[in-house]
This record gives structure tokens, sequence and C-alpha cells, in this order.
């Protein structure tokens, strides 16, 4: 039987539920000293999403506006400096979202990048029913020409900016067709407050209809090594109409960072940690998926590299227009995934990692069944 708690969060579903969190993750010194191999000249290479050049690794800023996976809301001056140090180390692609927090999270990324605004390019979502006023969610979608405008102009001054680099669809409003949307999205761009647009979690017919009316820069995707579900639709897509790829969770949640094992337990109701309520990482299935989080472990440990780094550093090796964005709250973890970008691969690694992680047969949905019901729009 589901509780009370739980219940809440699934009606209330959708990025609400990723409004939650992991806990007590620590991390060792050999990982901080592995993180300080990047590229020759010490900064990220660069790379294309559509006609936009950024960083290979983009900074998500969800947990810098709420509480997640157990990781507690850092305050606004902690947030403020993980955003300016992801800049400091050459980062230029930060992701938010009118939902994260609700609104906080944009406010950390516009605090954050005063003055060096003009040097980064900015990524944020609209998409959820939040009354503007109030931040009060009602758990639904809604992309409504009138309430997207809305929506961009709070969002306009949360990130002290006069245009967004990138603005996606958080997730496909079956209740307004994407014609319509694509429609809002071009009066927004003559009226210069948004410069590309793309879609979150869209299947690939919805795609290929928006991108015929208003040409997409980046899709955003969950992707990483515990879900390659899109490798076999989406990504062939963007690969065929040029529009980038941005996989969300690209440590799985933190879970393919080295520090979870079948013995981790997760609690959505005392540390609001997701996970909790997330298939995949139930006791009884992480018995069967920390094979994965050991393969990861092994092959980290061959290449040198922490398993962060290695995670981050396949999915970079997988797409040239694939640019992950890891969440952190914490310094040390931001310069641990940094390092990913100096990790490469062979073709040969490639293929012989690829084999063994075809093996292992991952247990549970990647999200519960009422959230997912907001994803994977065809
Ligand atoms: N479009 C969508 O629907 C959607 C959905 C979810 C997320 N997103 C975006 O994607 C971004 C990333 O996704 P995510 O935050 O869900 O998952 P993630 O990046 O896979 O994992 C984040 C978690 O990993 C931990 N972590 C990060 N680096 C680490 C390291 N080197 N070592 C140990 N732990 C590490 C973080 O904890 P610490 O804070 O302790 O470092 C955090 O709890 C979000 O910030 C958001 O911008 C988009």
């Amino acid at each position: 039987m589901i509780n009370q708690s739980k219940r809440n969060l699934l009606k209330t579903g959708g990025l609400t539920a990723l409004a939650l969190g992991l806990g007590g993750t620590t991390v060792t010194q050999s990982a901080v000293k592995k993180a300080q191999t990047f590229t020759k000249d010490g900064l990220p290479s660069q790379r294309q999403l559509g006609n936009l050049t950024v960083s290979s690794l983009g900074l998500g800023c969800q947990g810098l506006g709420q509480n997640m996976y157990g990781v507690p809301q850092p305050s606004r001056e902690q947030a403020v400096r993980i955003v300016r140090q992801a800049f400091d180390h050459g980062v230029t692609f930060f992701d938010t979202a009118e939902a994260y927090g609700p609104f906080e999270s944009e406010r950390v990324v516009g605090e954050g990048l005063k003055g060096i605004r003009d040097q980064v390019v900015l990524a944020t979502k609209f998409g959820w029913d939040i009354d503007q006023k109030t931040g009060q969610r009602t758990g639904g979608l809604n992309s409504r020409p009138e309430h997207i405008k809305q929506v961009v102009d709070g969002m306009l001054q949360r990130l002290q900016t006069d245009r967004i680099d990138l603005l996606y669809q958080h997730r496909v409003d079956p209740k307004v067709p994407i014609e319509e949307v694509a429609g809002t999205i071009q009066d927004l761009m003559k009226q210069g407050k948004v410069l590309n647009w793309g879609l979150s979690e869209a299947g690939e017919a919805t795609i290929r209809k928006a991108h015929a009316i208003q040409p997409l820069t980046a899709v955003q995707s969950e992707y990483s090594l515990f879900f390659r579900g899109r490798e076999k639709d989406v990504i062939p897509v963007c690969e065929e109409l040029g529009i980038g790829f941005v996989p969300w969770s690209p440590l799985a949640m933190g879970t393919l960072a080295g520090y979870t094992d079948e013995n981790s337990r997760f609690d959505a109701n005392s540390s609001n940690d997701l996970r909790g309520i997330i298939p995949r990482f139930t006791p009884e299935n992480m018995q069967q998926n920390v094979k994965l989080i050991r393969l990861v472990k092994r092959w980290a440990n061959q290449k040198g590299c922490t398993p962060a780094q290695f995670s981050l550093a396949w999915l970079l090796a997988q797409k040239a227009f694939i640019v992950p964005i890891p969440g952190t709250t914490k310094g040390y973890h931001l310069m641990d995934n940094l390092g990913a970008d100096a990790v490469k691969f062979t073709t040969e690694e490639l293929s012989r990692f690829r084999k063994e992680l075809d093996a292992i047969e991952i247990a549970g949905l990647r999200l519960p069944e009422a959230i997912l019901n907001f994803s994977e729009a065809k």
C-alpha cells in the first residue's frame, strides 16, 4: 500500500515529484584529485546544440532551488557560489526551469550569472500549471499561449535578463496542439524574448511536427547508463534533423556516482528523496541493478577516473551533439563531473563496454507510472 505522502507526491506528478532528493553523499580525496584533469587548457571542450555553442557539460540547476534526492537545498548564497564556480571552470550552459523551486532555481541562476550573462547559454522550461503569483501547482500541465507568455515574462525577471537562449516545453501538453505551442514560441521570438526552443521528454512524432514549424535547437530527455530508452527513437531523430540532445539525470539521480549499492535505502517521506518512489531503486530491484553500479565502478577503476566521470564521459562518447547536465550542490562534485571531459574511449573499449552493459537487464521502471504518464508523449 502506498502511504499518504507518496500518494500526494504522485498526485502532484511530474516535476513536482522531481522536487525531491539524495542523502549523505561523501567524496573521497582521490576522487577530488582525479577531477583536476580537464582538457589541455584546463577548460571543458565545447559542443554544438543546434546553432548554440556550449561547454561539453552543462550545470543542472534543479537542486540549487529545491530539495533533491535527500540533499538539503543549499542556501541562496551557497547555490549562487556553485553557479559561479561552474562558470569559472568553463561551464557555459546552465539548465533551470520555472518548476524548480518553483522559481527559486531561476532566481539563483539569475543572481549567479550577474555580469557574465552574455558569456553563457541560459536554458529554462515552461509547461507545468503553476500559479505565477503564489507558486501553487495544480499538478497538471499548461502550455496555453497566454500562460506561456506570462511565464516567460516572470522568467526574464527572475533570470535578470532580456532574453532566454533556449526555452523548452517541459512536458508535452495533450490539451494544446504542438503547432499552437510552436506559434507561441514564434511570437516570443519576434519580440526577442526567446532565441531558441526545445522540447523535453517529447516523442518522435511531436519532435517532427514541432521542428517543421519552428526548428528545434535541443531535445532534453532522461538518458544515462541506467536508462537508454531514447537511443532507439529520439536520439536518431535528433541526429537526422540536426537537433542537439541534452540528457537529464545523466548520473541516474546520483546512483551512478559510486556511493550507492544494494543496501542503499531512499526515503521519499523523511528525507524528500524521490528515489524512494522510483521502481528501479526499490530494495528488491537494487539487488539486480547493483550489477550496473558494479560494472561502472570496475570500468572507472580501469580507466583511472571516478564512476561519475565514467558515466558522463560515456554519454559524451555516444554522439557529438550530446551535452549532459549533471546536477550538484557541491563544489567538489562539480569539479569531479567536469573531469569527465578528459576521459576518452577507444572504439574497442566502447564496444566491449556496451556488450557488458547489454548483458545487464535493469529491473523496474525509470519513474513511477503516474509520473511517466507525463513523459513519452508520441
Ligand atoms: N527535463 C526534465 O524533465 C528534467 C528532469 C530532471 C532533471 N532535469 C535537469 O537535469 C539536471 C540533472 O538531473 P538530476 O539532478 O535529476 O540527476 P543527476 O545529475 O543524475 O544526479 C544529481 C545527483 O547526483 C549527485 N551528484 C552529482 N555529481 C556527483 C558526484 N560527482 N559524486 C557524487 N554524487 C554526485 C548530486 O548530489 P550533490 O548535490 O550532493 O552533488 C545529486 O543528488 C537537473 O538539475 C535539471 O536541470 C530535467
